[in-house]
């Protein structure tokens, strides 16, 4: 049994050999926070505590199996809100100790790499490009389990840039999709820059494109100018597809990985994954993307996750904590 509520989607799933998916329940909170224009941490708490039971039993129902069954109990344990990892633990602390299986804590960016599994065995090394609504990062993995972070964002991740660009344009909370539909369907691009940092870093940097985006938006209705916003979304989608696909392949010719894995809720951005596609086409790269249902916050991806934790017995006490900034 797997479960996430790291952010404000409250998750369950039963995951058999780390691979098999038998359920992966979903409660999205997004009706709620849409009216406050983003995620509020206390209401995503609460929210969680409402439906944490209520998906637990429906998981394993699905799954066809009784609670017997289940070898262990996943919980995502940071990075996240805190409020909302603590319902999350507390909940599959409780189930653990109700019918005495161990508990994994496990880490949600973890979870987002090996969503990949759950489609296909992952070629080590490898290396990892993380783009979620709080995580932009580039890790080398030497083998399974090992992560070294070599690059990640200075200021805003690119979930985060897309979502406030989004609302710049006029669009609801989480606004990648929107972005994403407007990006692909305009014929026009505006011209906006691409932060490429030191020449040999795999750093990013997405807080001035944001900015260029807003000003660029200020200056077309100042000058009472109408439909612009198509231009402007296809300019933003392709500085940041421009830099991230640049950098991870760099990454992965300057490093002996076999294996570029694409993962995080913005995996699920159609223009990325069709520019990261074909490139790694051209350049003879082995490239793995999870399907769109398992790129956003899910628990079966923690079950993949706690899996390779399970097979070296690595689980965790009781006493296990939520940890907010939890490092991968
Ligand atoms: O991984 P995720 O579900 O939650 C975090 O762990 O942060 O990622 C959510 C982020 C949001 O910022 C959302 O706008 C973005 O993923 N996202 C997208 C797309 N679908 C979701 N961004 C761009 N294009 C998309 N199609
Ligand atoms: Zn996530």
């Amino acid at each position: 049994m797997a479960v996430e509520t790291s952010c404000d989607e409250t998750s369950a799933a039963v995951v058999k050999n780390g691979n098999e998916v038998l359920s992966n329940l979903i409660a999205s909170q997004i009706e709620t926070h849409k009216v406050f224009g983003g995620v509020v941490p206390e209401v995503a708490s609460r929210k969680h505590v409402e439906s944490i039971t209520l998906m637990l039993e429906e998981a394993v129902e699905q799954a066809g199996i009784s609670l017997e069954k289940l070898s262990a109990i996943a919980v995502t344990e940071g990075p996240g809100l805190v409020g909302a990892l603590l319902v999350g633990i507390m909940a599959a602390k409780s189930l653990a100790f109700a019918i005495d299986k161990p508990l994994i804590g496990t880490h949600h960016i973890a979870g987002h790499i090996y969503a990949n599994r759950l489609v296909q065995e992952i070629s080590y090394p490898c290396i990892a490009l993380v783009v979620s609504g709080g995580h932009t990062e580039l890790a080398l993995m030497e083998r399974e389990g090992s992560f070294v972070l070599i690059g990640q964002t200075r200021d805003d991740a690119v979930g985060e840039a897309y979502d406030k660009v989004a609302r710049a344009l006029g669009f609801p909370y989480p606004g990648g999709p929107h972005v994403d539909k407007l990006a692909m369907e305009s014929q026009e691009v505006e011209e906006l820059p691409r932060a490429w940092l030191e020449p040999d870093s795999y750093d990013f940097s997405f807080s001035g494109l944001k900015s260029a985006v807003l000003n660029a938006v200020n200056q077309h209705r100042m000058r009472g100018e109408e439909g612009f916003e198509p231009s402007i979304a296809r300019g933003f989608q392709e500085s940041v597809i421009e830099v991230l696909v640049e950098k991870a392949i760099r990454a992965v010719k300057s490093t002996d990985a076999v294996q570029l894995l694409l993962c995080g809720g913005v995996a699920a951005n159609r223009g990325l994954r069709s520019a990261l596609t074909e490139r790694c086409e051209r350049e003879g790269i082995s490239l793995l993307i999870p399907p769109f249902s398992y790129c956003t916050d899910n628990a079966a991806m923690i079950g993949a996750a706690a899996y390779l934790k399970w097979k070296q017995g690595e689980f965790s006490s009781l006493e296990l904590k939520a940890e907010p900034s939890l490092s991968l």
